[in-house]
């Protein structure tokens, strides 16, 4: 149990070295998760002007971040939002899941603006840098004929990017997409089929550069 020591002083010193100002700003941290479902833990941060949707069950481990604008929406039922130690998704970003889920594993960031679609699953390793404004999408419209596409069915299909990937800014990885361990994406590339561990590809579609 923690015993607070008398000074009303904002840095006054509790035994264990808390300060009464950090205990504060905890507290405050605790209030804001609560009012979107979230339980925040040691050192995470979810911001005030993040929104969430209820049917997004949406948990975060330690030092995980969730900034400003970032938006997470839901469908009819329950979604799946999952951020490990130290990992971020920046502001304003969008994170669509319906009832699908995203997983991301520790020390990975999806950067300013990035959109994620997750409805068909969207599973991000650890050490993963998503360059801002990229798209990562699980799922996709048909175009079967000459039908109109916005009455056609969509498709979808799990993306899965391994351990240590980098995708550059404003890219765009398709539904079904597996980005191996280590690989780069370019900047402005367009990804559509697999990209093998350490490779580097990039272009619209993305072609191989080399390997690493
Ligand atoms: C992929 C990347 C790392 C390659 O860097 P590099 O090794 O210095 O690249 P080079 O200039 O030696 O180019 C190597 C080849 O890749 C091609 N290439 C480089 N960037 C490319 C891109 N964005 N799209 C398509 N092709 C690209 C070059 O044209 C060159 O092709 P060539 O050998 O046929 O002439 C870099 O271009 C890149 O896109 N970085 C991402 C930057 C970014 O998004 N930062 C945001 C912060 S997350």
């Amino acid at each position: 149990m923690i015993a607070y020591a008398a000074s009303g002083s904002d840095h006054t010193e509790t035994e264990d070295g808390t300060t009464m100002a950090n205990m504060a700003r905890h507290v405050v941290k605790k209030l804001i998760g609560l009012t979107k479902g979230i339980r925040v833990p040691h050192r995470a941060f979810v911001s005030p002007f993040a929104s969430v949707e209820r049917r997004v069950k949406v948990t975060i481990e330690p030092g995980a971040r969730i900034g400003r604008g970032t938006r997470i929406i839901g469908g009819d039922t329950m979604g799946r939002v999952h951020l490990g130690e130290r990992s971020a998704i920046e502001s304003g970003c969008v994170v669509r899941v319906l009832d699908g889920e995203l997983t991301v594993g520790e020390d990975s960031t999806l950067n300013y603006g990035a959109i994620v679609y997750g409805e068909a699953g969207v599973r991000i390793g650890s050490r993963v840098l998503i360059g801002n404004h990229s798209l990562i999408s699980s799922v996709d419209h048909t175009w079967e004929g000459r039908g109109s596409v916005f009455l056609q069915p969509m498709r979808e299909a799990p993306v899965v990017i391994e351990d240590d990937v980098w995708i550059g800014a404003y890219s765009a990885v398709l539904a079904g997409v597996h980005i191996g361990e280590g690989a780069i994406v370019a900047s402005h590339s367009l990804v559509r089929e697999d990209v093998p561990p350490y490779a580097v590809v990039g272009g619209t579609p993305a072609k191989l550069i080399r390997y690493r």
